[in-house]
């Protein structure tokens, strides 16, 4: 499976950055929001080592966690070991493309993965999570939203960012000149403004959508699958019938 962020060499780097207070502050925000029930079959997309899905595991019936690195997804197995949790299976796959049944989740989550896919991966990742929830089942996103613009939210973050780099010295701006190419070259991270994951989701069918902003260029989307099908689905569900008789 093609990965070209190399997920796979960047386990530790990954779960030093998990670690960290504003990390730990992002998932239990993340975990009120999905307000997570013991009959709950939940999914977490991108899931890594698990730092949110090893929250979510003992609240719930059972969690499958989705990752398109086999080497997130082993440091995830021995760390839920690690803390009895038996009820995580891990999966091996792209969020683009879901080996998961039609309606087999109750609650999809998800943190810091999505902008990794450019706005088409995307929108197909959330066709697959509208797709394995059943009707009124939740959804839960947190990522990295914002975009590089001029809006006052934008440039707020863009230029906490250079400041911040700019305090660790040579080093920090080594880093923003290594940014600014991997921009210029199209390499930089996908992540879309919150109006852009308010539009998408929409667009996709859910319900009830509301993004929250958390600190720095976070931000979680909820949203639901609706509970009952919209009348044009009946209409679609019907001509198939009638075409299948
Ligand atoms: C920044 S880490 C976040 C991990 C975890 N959600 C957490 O909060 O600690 C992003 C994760 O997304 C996974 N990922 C990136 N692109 C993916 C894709 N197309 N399909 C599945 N997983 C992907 C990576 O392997 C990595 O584990």
């Amino acid at each position: 499976m093609s990965d070209p962020y190399r997920w796979d060499e960047r386990v530790e780097a990954w779960e030093e950055v998990a670690a960290t207070e504003s990390f730990l502050a992002i998932r239990d925000r993340i975990v009120e929001l999905a307000q997570p029930r013991i009959d709950d079959y939940a999914v977490d997309l991108g899931a890594g080592t698990g730092l949110l899905a090893l929250a979510i595991a003992p609240r719930v019936r059972e969690l499958v966690a989705v990752d398109i690195s086999e080497q997130m997804l082993a440091r995830l197995d021995d760390a839920a070991a690690a803390d009895g949790i038996h009820n995580v299976e891990p999966v091996v796959a792209d969020l683009r493309r879901l080996p998961l049944e039609d309606e087999s989740a109750t609650l999809v989550v998800s943190n810091y993965a999505f902008h990794h896919l450019d706005d088409p991966g995307k929108e197909l990742a959330l066709a697959e999570a509208r797709r394995i929830l059943r009707p009124g089942g939740r959804l839960v996103i947190c990522d990295m939203m914002f975009a590089i613009s001029l809006a006052p939210r934008d440039r707020r973050l863009v230029w906490e960012k250079v400041t911040a780099l700019l305090r660790r010295g040579p080093a920090g701006a080594v880093r923003i000149l290594r940014n600014a190419v991997r921009l210029a070259a199209g390499r930089w991270e996908q992540p879309a403004p919150p109006t852009t994951w308010e539009e998408m989701l929409v667009a996709r069918g859910f319900e009830q959508v509301r993004i929250e902003l958390l600190a720095h260029e976070a931000a979680v989307a909820v949203a639901r699958r609706p509970q009952v099908r919209s009348e044009a689905a009946r209409a679609r569900a019907g001509r198939a019938g009638a075409s299948g008789s």
